[in-house]
């Protein structure tokens, strides 16, 4: 099937991300948010991205302005009607998804591809609440969407051959390396990273060594482009402990439960970057 229009349900981090991935690729792009005023703040991210593009002289003034051109906003989920793909990228909460995916269900066509954009929740839970769960795939965006190219296109038992090509085809018209996978906890990345994050944490702790020093050994000796506290320090403290917990929850491994190091640091209101403070000092 074609996709010529896209729809975005929620512009917050990472639905921004995506539409500008969208609207980049040449994709009229629907996003929808909850008010005028929060929808305004999504554009204002994409454009204020495209336009730091133009300044570096990675974008025409002229591609900008189609680009965002490209882009309508709304604050009803029912004009999503005529897209031919909606990626849902609301809040972490399963009951919120479902009831999205039930409303999207009911005003979409049949053929259109639902995605969600969850990190961890079951994408088969979330396409039962629709009556085409062979049309419901998991599109998993890297955070910041616009600069990290994979995507993981998720395949829950019911999902149509067809609705996994068509995401992945999308995925890459839109300039992103897709990677196919069932839908289990973690999917790929965050199965393996969340643990190993945690296992850096931990040893920290256990032999005794300090941020920086860590990071100089997972870069030096394993090739890590970023070392692990200063990775953490990005995502956020908070994101990290959530999606640890979520991976705990489901797969009861002690390896993926947060570090209590961790636990604390959120506790004290050290998020990492955007906090100013994590495992290092971010002035501002
Ligand atoms: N942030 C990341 O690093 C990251 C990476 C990959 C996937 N994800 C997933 O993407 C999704 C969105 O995460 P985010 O980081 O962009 O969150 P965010 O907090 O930046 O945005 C949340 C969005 O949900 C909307 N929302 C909140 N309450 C709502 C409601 N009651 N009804 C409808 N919409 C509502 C908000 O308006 C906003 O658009 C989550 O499923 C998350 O797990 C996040």
């Amino acid at each position: 099937m074609e996709i010529r229009k896209v729809g975005v349900v929620g512009l917050g981090t990472m639905g921004a991300g995506i539409a500008q991935v969208s609207v980049q690729a040449g994709f009229e792009t629907l996003g929808r948010e909850l008010t005028d005023e929060l929808a305004e703040r999504g554009r204002a991210t994409i454009d204020r991205y495209l336009s730091r593009g133009v300044e570096k002289g990675r974008m025409s003034q002229a591609d900008r302005d189609a680009a965002l051109a490209r882009l309508t906003l709304t604050t009803d989920l029912a004009e999503l009607s005529d897209c031919d793909l909606v990626i849902e990228a609301v809040l972490e909460d399963l009951g919120l998804k479902r009831e999205t995916f039930a409303e999207l269900d009911r005003v979409t066509a049949p053929e259109a591809v639902l995605a969600t954009n969850t990190s961890a929740l079951s994408v088969a839970e979330i396409a039962e609440s629709t009556a085409r769960p062979e049309r419901v795939v998991g599109m998993h965006f890297f955070n910041p969407a616009p600069v990290l190219p994979l995507v993981e296109i998720v395949r829950a038992p019911a999902t149509s051959g067809e609705a996994v090509d068509a995401a992945y085809a999308w995925a890459e018209r839109a300039g992103k390396q897709p990677v196919r996978c069932n839908d289990t906890p973690g999917f790929i990345v965050n199965r393996i990273l969340i643990p190993l994050l945690n296992d850096c944490v931990r040893v920290l702790d256990e032999a005794g060594v300090e941020p920086d020093a860590m990071d100089k050994a997972m870069t030096n000796g394993a090739g890590w482009p970023l070392g692990p506290c200063a990775l953490i320090d990005l995502i956020g403290i908070d994101v990290h402990v959530h999606a640890s917990e979520a991976l705990h929850g489901k797969l009861d491994e002690a390896r993926m439960a947060p570090p209590e190091r961790l636990l604390k640091m959120q506790r004290d209101g050290r998020l990492g970057r955007k906090s100013g403070r994590g495992f290092y000092d971010y002035p501002r």
